[in-house]
């Protein structure tokens, strides 16, 4: 009874088809699932005589890796086909979806400029902390006791614990304290520039940041002069606005640099004639410089006698203004993408 059963069965399964899932899975019911057909015979095993239960036991095995297999069978081609069926619907003559890409800030872009522009001449990359001690960002630098820039108008002053102010401790207010540190640690020939954030407590407004970015440079060995000085800004700028462009120095005051210069370059809007960005002068200020007082390399441990050097420092939100036409600092933090886009492949 049950052979002719299992004869019937395997006919069948062998003569089945499947091209949909619900069939698949009907085909799982019928033959595999624990209401099955399969599971039903081996219900009845129990009923046959002892001596027939051995034969007939072997004969349902295989019956039911017979199911199992066409099983696996029809589970394999039915992905295929899906698959297949995937990639025919695809239609390769649409347009393709956009990538949308990010494009560089300015103020990177400008950055790597400066620095790919010295590195070229032989400086290299330092970096300092932007929380600072008094001594690094001012004392070392030769500002005296009472000098303004160290009242709280402009600087933050770091909390010790919540409203105990320290003010020995506080955020940078130039890349300055980067040179300090450099001559601190390194002993000359020292060729380096830093660039890096600084704070001033400062209203917001077109002009003015509480948060911005410079590029300190300094340059300290035997024999460096306010020459060395000139020719290296010089090339700066035109590197940085065109080869015609020319600088002019004006006598300015720094504690940490005798004598000091402002550097200004030939506009390069109007080429020198005069307009709105230059304030109809023809030149723009882009940095301040000057041969470092001996008094910070005696600070430093450098002797004065034996090691001369110049500094500068300049403003990066400031150069690229001036590079790109931006009249107003707060589009660099606003990250609108509609600012941020023109920027795209520059
Ligand atoms: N630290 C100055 C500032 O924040 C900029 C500066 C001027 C840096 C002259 C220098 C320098 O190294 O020599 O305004």
């Amino acid at each position: 009874m049950i052979s002719e059963r299992v004869q019937e069965l395997l006919t069948e399964i062998e003569n089945s088809t499947v091209s949909t899932k619900e069939q698949l899975e009907a085909f799982r019911m019928r033959y595999i699932s624990r209401k099955g057909v399969v599971t039903e015979l081996f219900d009845q095993l129990k009923t046959i005589p002892q001596e027939d239960r051995r034969a007939v036991g072997q004969e349902l095995n295989t019956l039911k890796n017979a199911a199992q297999d066409r099983f696996q069978l029809f589970s394999t081609q039915l992905e295929e086909q899906s698959d297949n069926g995937a990639a025919s619907q695809v239609d390769l003559t649409l347009p393709a979806v956009p990538n949308q890409y990010g494009s560089i800030h300015p103020l990177t872009i400008v950055r790597r400029r400066i620095i790919e522009i010295f590195e070229r001449m032989g400086f290299n990359v330092s970096d300092g902390p932007e929380i600072e001690t008094d001594w690094y960002n001012f004392s070392a630098l030769n500002f005296p006791d009472n000098h303004p820039a160290r009242e709280m108008q402009d600087t933050f002053f770091v909390e010790k614990s919540a409203g105990e102010v320290k003010d020995d401790v506080l955020l940078r207010t130039h890349t300055s304290n980067v040179q300090i540190r450099l001559m601190e640690h390194k002993k000359p020939p020292l060729r380096s520039i830093m660039p890096g954030r600084v704070f001033r407590n400062e209203a917001i407004s077109a002009r003015a940041h509480c948060v911005f970015h410079q590029v300190e440079g300094l340059y300290v060995d035997k024999n460096v002069s306010f020459k060395d000085l000139k020719d290296t800004l010089y090339h700066f700028a035109k590197e940085m606005f065109g080869q015609d462009s020319k600088i002019r120095l004006r006598p300015s005051y720094f504690p940490f640099t005798e004598p000091s210069a402002e550097i200004d370059v030939t506009c390069f809007i109007c080429k020198g004639k005069g307009c709105n960005v230059c304030k109809y002068s023809g030149w723009v200020e882009i940095a301040g410089s000057g041969m470092v007082d001996p008094q910070v390399l005696a600070n430093c441990g450098i002797d004065p006698e034996e090691y001369t050097g110049f500094a500068f420092g300049m403003g990066i939100e400031r150069i690229t203004m001036l590079r790109y036409g931006i009249k107003d600092l707060r589009l660099f933090t606003e990250n609108d993408v509609r600012f941020l886009r023109q920027f795209e492949g520059a």
